[in-house]
């Protein structure tokens, strides 16, 4: 693969769309099994609880997630590209219980209600958000006390193997979002790392693991 043709995968995985972007969605849902299911894992949805998601993509795999809060749930994708909107629309009222709805557009445009969410997942998602900070103070008030949030992401060497800086994109290592995140005031920070061997796209292969970081909400009650 030439670097052409690897910005312009890269640049799907940022923002899926078109027939292109269908094909790269379905390859994520094989590429990024493992790291999703680590990260609902560590979110520990339960039922009855209120799951705001940021970046579900196709939302195929996400239908665990909106099957263990059951049908007193209720999940919120956010997701930037209409297309993959419309597909999570669909893929997860099909199998859900749970109240869903997925607002199509950029999560750092979301006003969500104070204190209101029980947790909220992002995975492969922060490599495209420019400002942590902004995006860490816009989320924690959705949150209750004693909120969880997870943040799923690929290690730094993973990331450079597939160059995302090139194509202006982000590559943080877990100490930074961790930092960022108890700097926008989450607490019990905790990081997991699972290894997965080695990776491909295309004809390029590199290490692959899944970094799982989790944060809570200090109980203020
Ligand atoms: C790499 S894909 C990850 C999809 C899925 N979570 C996974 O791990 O397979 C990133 C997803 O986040 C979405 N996304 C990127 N920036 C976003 C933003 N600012 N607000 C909401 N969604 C965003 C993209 O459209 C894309 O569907």
């Amino acid at each position: 693969m030439d670097k052409k043709q690897l910005r312009q995968v890269v640049n799907q995985l940022a923002y899926p769309h078109g027939d292109f972007g269908l094909d790269v969605a379905a390859k994520m849902n094989e590429t990024n099994a493992f790291i999703t299911a680590r990260s609902i894992e560590a979110l520990a949805p339960k039922n009855g609880e209120y799951i705001a998601e940021l970046g579900p993509g196709n939302g195929a795999l996400s239908i665990d997630l909106v099957r263990a809060i059951g049908s007193e749930g209720r999940y919120l994708g956010i997701e930037l590209s209409d297309d993959m909107a419309i597909s999570a629309r669909k893929t997860l009222r099909e199998v859900a219980s749970a109240r869903v709805d997925i607002h199509s557009g950029d999560c750092r445009s979301v006003s969500l209600t104070k204190a209101s969410l029980d947790g909220l997942i992002a995975v492969n998602v922060l490599y495209f958000i420019d400002d942590l900070d902004r995006l860490f103070n816009q989320i924690r008030p959705w949150l209750k006390p004693m909120g969880r949030c997870v943040f799923g992401i690929r290690p730094v060497r993973t990331l450079e193997s597939l160059k995302f800086h090139d194509f202006g994109h982000h590559i943080r290592s877990p100490e930074i979002i961790g930092n960022r995140l108890q700097k926008s005031g989450f607490a019990d920070i905790s990081v997991t790392y699972h290894d997965e061997g080695e990776g491909s796209l295309g004809d390029i292969t590199f290490p692959n693991g899944s970094i799982i970081i989790r944060a809570q909400v200090a109980d203020e009650s």
